[in-house]
Parts: structure tokens; sequence; C-alpha cells
């Protein structure tokens, strides 16, 4: 097993399109209009992703830097987002690790030999991503070249170790997660050897993909959220804390999400990220209030919005941009990912009111 090294140091920063709107926006400087873009823009919602992905597997479409590519662009060319996130899922790093991961349609990610025992950890590899993942690195070279001259910058991402380990550990989704707490609390020592394997892989897959050409990057800790204050400070945020340290210092802003955070949002912050991801369940403005100084906030509209009649989604748009109040450092997001049965013409709507709505004239 090799242990992926840290360099002596960071990536050499990328100027390119350093003054857009989104990564004016990551500096928490005044954007020419909020930013917008959406976790999953790439998906089933759209018609041309559904074609590209008949009768291929997700794991296919990931593999192969073309398609990658090109879903990547799809939402680009359908609206006028402000960023564009490479298509990958957070789970790709797990085959590597020896878990055998496949996404089964209607039914989402299944691991066969998910993490039971101690020794199951042990058994994990922790192999260099640059030649278990080149994929996602050359991906990144090939949509950055047609997102350059959009003046589109592009985010990497990661998952965060505990939402990795729940899927390792449940071996699919699950609502209460309970076999990685049982995991978490009758194994603590296996458990913080899981959390390491996760943080080194993490730092050393997100540092390549920076090298590569991601202009910012989030990481998402998606189920954080089910734990306790105590559990998340026990037992999750000292290797989180690290890896996010470990990203900071890659030369790029840094996103740190989640859902059904409200409990968790100062200790979240507290790993001082230039952006915390907020669902939509706590008002942006009392979420804002949850931060460090100077921090900013990526969010919070409710998914759901975008399938309910423009009346309430415009109301609910403002409402929004009214607790931003039009500080700098907000970048409009929904609270959680697209969901498959959202209609388009509601997301170039939004995307559109959002731009207008904030343009700074002159
Ligand atoms: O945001 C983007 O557009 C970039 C691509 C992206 C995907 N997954 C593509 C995807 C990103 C950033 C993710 C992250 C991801 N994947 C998360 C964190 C964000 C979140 O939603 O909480 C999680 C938990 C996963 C794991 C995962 N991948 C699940 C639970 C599922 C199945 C659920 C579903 O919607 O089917 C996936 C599959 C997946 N990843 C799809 C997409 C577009 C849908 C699969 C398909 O098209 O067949």
């Amino acid at each position: 097993m090799t242990h992926p090294q840290r360099p002596p140091s960071a990536p050499a920063v990328d100027q390119t399109n350093r003054d857009s709107a989104f990564l004016t926006a990551m500096r928490r400087e005044r954007a020419p209009h909020t930013p917008v873009w959406f976790m999953r823009q790439a998906g089933r919602y759209m018609p041309e992703y559904r074609a590209l992905r008949a009768g291929r597997s997700m794991l296919e479409c990931i593999r192969t830097p073309d398609l990658a590519a090109e879903i990547t662009m799809q939402p680009i060319k359908a609206f006028n987002v402000d960023a564009a996130i490479l298509f990958n899922d957070i789970l790709t790093p797990l085959p590597t690790m020896g878990l055998d991961l496949d996404f089964v349609g209607g039914v989402g990610p299944q691991i066969a030999n998910r993490i039971e025992t101690p020794a199951d950890v042990d058994r994990l590899g922790v192999p260099a991503t640059a030649e278990t993942m080149p994929y996602t690195m050359e991906s990144i070279r090939l949509v950055r070249q047609q997102l350059d001259p959009r003046g589109i910058p592009l985010i990497g991402f990661i998952g965060a170790p505990f939402t990795l380990a729940s899927y390792a550990i449940e071996g699919k989704g699950s609502k209460t997660y309970d076999r990685t707490k049982r995991f978490m609390y009758a194994e603590p020592a296996a458990w913080a050897r899981l959390m390491g394997k996760f943080e080194a892989i993490l730092g050393d897959y997100l540092e390549q993909q920076v090298r590569a050409g991601a202009q910012a990057v989030q990481v998402f800790d998606s189920w954080v959220g089910m734990l306790s204050v105590h559990d998340y400070r026990t037992f999750v945020k000292p290797a989180t804390d690290r890896l996010v340290q470990r990203v900071k210092g890659l030369g790029v802003p840094v996103i740190y999400f989640g859902t059904g955070t409200q409990h968790l949002l100062p200790d979240m912050a507290s790993l001082g990220t230039d952006v915390v991801g907020a669902d939509w369940r706590l008002p942006l403005d009392e979420a804002w209030k949850l931060l460090q100084p100077g921090q900013g906030i990526q969010g919070n509209l409710d998914p759901l919005l975008l399938q309910a009649p423009w009346r309430e989604l415009k109301h609910q748009v403002d409402r929004i941009l009214a607790e931003a109040g039009g500080r700098p450092g907000h970048i409009f997001n929904v609270g959680h990912g697209l969901l498959p049965e959202t209609p388009m013409d509601n997301v170039a709507r939004v995307i559109d009111y959002v731009h207008e709505r904030t343009a700074k004239g002159g």
C-alpha cells in the first residue's frame, strides 16, 4: 500500500477567470451579480443527460473523460450558471480502496463488500490517486479547455470522511445511519483509522484535481447532520479539520457543505473554509450568523421549490435575496441537489432572475 505524500509546495495559483462573479464572491468581494450554480446541475432532469446516459453506466461516464466533460458542459450550454462542477461522484474513490461499488438504477449506490469489522478497515488501500483515478484529472483538463473561453470557472470536489464512511459501512444510502453509528461507538480505534485513511486519500485526490485545473473546491459532508454536536467533535471533526486545513493550502477557495446541520454550523464554520454550504431549513441570514466573521455562505433554496409555480418560487427567491441583503460572499444555490423531476424552465428562470435582481449597475 502506498501512502500519498504531501508535496513541499502548493500548486501555482491559476488566475484564469479570477474576476468571474463566482470566484469574486468566493473571495467575499463585491461581484457584478450574485453568482448561481446548482448542486447536481448535470443530471436526469435534463433530456440531453438522459440521452447520453442511455445504455451507459454511471461509472463508465465518470471514467471516460470525453463523456464526463460533455456531461459537465450540458448545464453550461443550457443555462447562464456562473460555475461548472465536474461530472463525477463523491463515491468514485471507494473502488480504488477495495470496495465494490455499483450505481444501481432506481436504487442508488450499493457496495457489495461493505465494512463490518476493524479488519475490513485495515484491508482498505490508500493508493496514489493520480494513478488510480487519472480519468478525473483528464476530465478536468478537457473541461477547462471548453470553460475558459466562456469565462466560467470549474469546481472540483470530494466527499468528506464521515459521509464516505457512511456509504462504506452501510453499503448503501440510509435514513438513520445505524450501522455507521454502531461501528463508531463500538470500534473507536478502527473508526479513527478509517477517518485517517479517508483523510489521506481525499487530500491527495483534491490536490491532484487542483493541479489539473479545478479553480475552487467543495467538500460534500451531505449526511454529517445526522450526528450530535458531541459525536461530530469526538469522532469526525479531527480528521475533517486536518483534511480541510490541507485543502486550504492548495491555493483555491473552499466550500464545506452538509444538510441538516443547523446545530453543527458553528463547528463546521470553525474549520475556516471560505464559504459554508447551508440547506433550506434555516433562513439564510440566521445560518449566516452562525458562521465565522467574513465567511461566505452558499445556498439555500429548497430544491423542491423548483417544482412550485413561479409565483411561489419567485417569492422565495426574493426572500432569500432579502436575507442575503446584498452582502458580498453569497453564492446562490439549492440547499441540496437538483431533483430528477425539476423543470428545466424553472432552473433557467431562477438563474436569470437572480442575476437581474442582483446586477450592480454602472
Ligand atoms: O453536482 C453535480 O452536478 C456534479 C456531479 C455529482 C454527482 N454526485 C453526480 C451523480 C456530485 C457532486 C455528486 C455528489 C454526491 N454523490 C453526493 C453529495 C451530494 C448530495 O447529493 O448529498 C452524494 C451523497 C453522492 C452519492 C450518490 N450518487 C447517490 C446517493 C446517488 C444516487 C441518488 C440518485 O440521485 O440517483 C448517486 C448517483 C448520482 N451521482 C447521479 C448523479 C447525476 C444520478 C445517477 C444517474 O444519473 O443515474
